[in-house]
């Protein structure tokens, strides 16, 4: 089970390659190699400045259009329907599988409401959000016609969030783990446990973090320029950690972000 089903249906894959940080340059043979080790979801943004370069590498890859899913997010309160098509112009395609919020802008209530009527009209399939917290999400949900299908949020090993993924379970609410690998901070890639439980599986710790995060039912959105790291994040679905191994795993929690935003 490669994907994950939305609440309305729509199927997203499990693990998407994230484009952060990756230039419009490098793209077209990014996304080629993320094909070529599997990967079927790109997460950009408009921040990034990179969807035009997603837009070329997915044309040029040879793979029909409707097996890639692309995410992208909002990161402006103005002009939200000229936004929206401008992103669809740079990504040259006619729908956006997954349209977020990128963070909590104000006026964010009125920014959904468009986002609902581009749902509405078929041109994004999912729509969702990305750093909403507290109050900012409960806004949404008390006005929204439409339930956020995704909420993409930082998690990982050091940042956990049960609680707030029990809350998306009952809203059926699909989990996205933003820097899933914590980009390396705090030696995820040399940590002890994640290295003993590696061990046992012959698995690296970032394969044993990507497959803990998929076992809580959330996607990750893993980002490497690499291809034996793509193919590498990638091969994590020929084993599966025991509920001792994730006990521990579930140690490693330290209840803040490492980021110093959005916490
Ligand atoms: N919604 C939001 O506000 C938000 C915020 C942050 C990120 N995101 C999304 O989440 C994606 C992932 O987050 P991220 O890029 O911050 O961090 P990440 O995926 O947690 O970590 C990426 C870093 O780890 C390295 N890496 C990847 N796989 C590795 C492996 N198997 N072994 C060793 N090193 C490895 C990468 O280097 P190389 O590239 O050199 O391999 C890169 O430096 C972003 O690209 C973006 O799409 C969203």
């Amino acid at each position: 089970m490669r994907e994950m089903i939305l609440s309305n249906g729509v199927a997203m894959p499990l693990i998407g390659l994230g484009l952060y940080r990756i230039n419009n340059g490098e793209m077209s043979r990014c996304v080629r190699e993320a094909v070529e080790c599997g990967y079927q979801l790109f997460d950009t943004a408009q921040w990034y400045g990179n969807e035009e370069g997603l837009g070329e590498g997915i044309r040029s890859c040879g793979v029909p259009r409707d097996r890639i899913f692309i995410t992208t997010k909002l990161q402006s309160c103005h002009r939200v329907a000229q936004s929206i098509n401008e992103s669809l112009s740079r990504l040259r395609t006619d729908y956006i599988d997954l349209l977020l919020i990128h963070w909590p802008m104000g006026e964010d209530l009125t920014i959904w409401r468009t986002m609902e009527r581009f749902y509405g009209e078929g041109k994004i399939r999912a729509i969702g959000l990305s750093n909403f917290y507290g109050e900012d999400l409960e806004g949404i949900l008390r006005g929204a016609e439409v339930v956020p299908h995704v909420i993409q949020q930082e998690l990982h090993p050091f940042r956990q969030q049960a609680n707030l993924l029990k809350y998306y379970r009952k809203l059926g609410i699909v989990p996205q783990a933003w820097s899933p690998l914590a980009c390396g901070k705090n030696g995820l890639f040399e940590n002890p446990v994640l290295l003993r439980i590696g061990k046992t599986y012959s698995k690296t710790p970032a394969q044993v973090a990507l497959r803990f995060l998929v076992q809580c039912g959330i996607c990750p959105l893993p980002k490497s320029t690499h291809r034996a790291r793509m193919a590498e994040n990638m091969n994590i679905f020929d084993f599966e950690l025991s509920e001792e191994d994730r006990a521990d795993i579930r140690k490693l929690d330290t209840n803040r972000g490492l980021f110093g935003w959005y916490d």
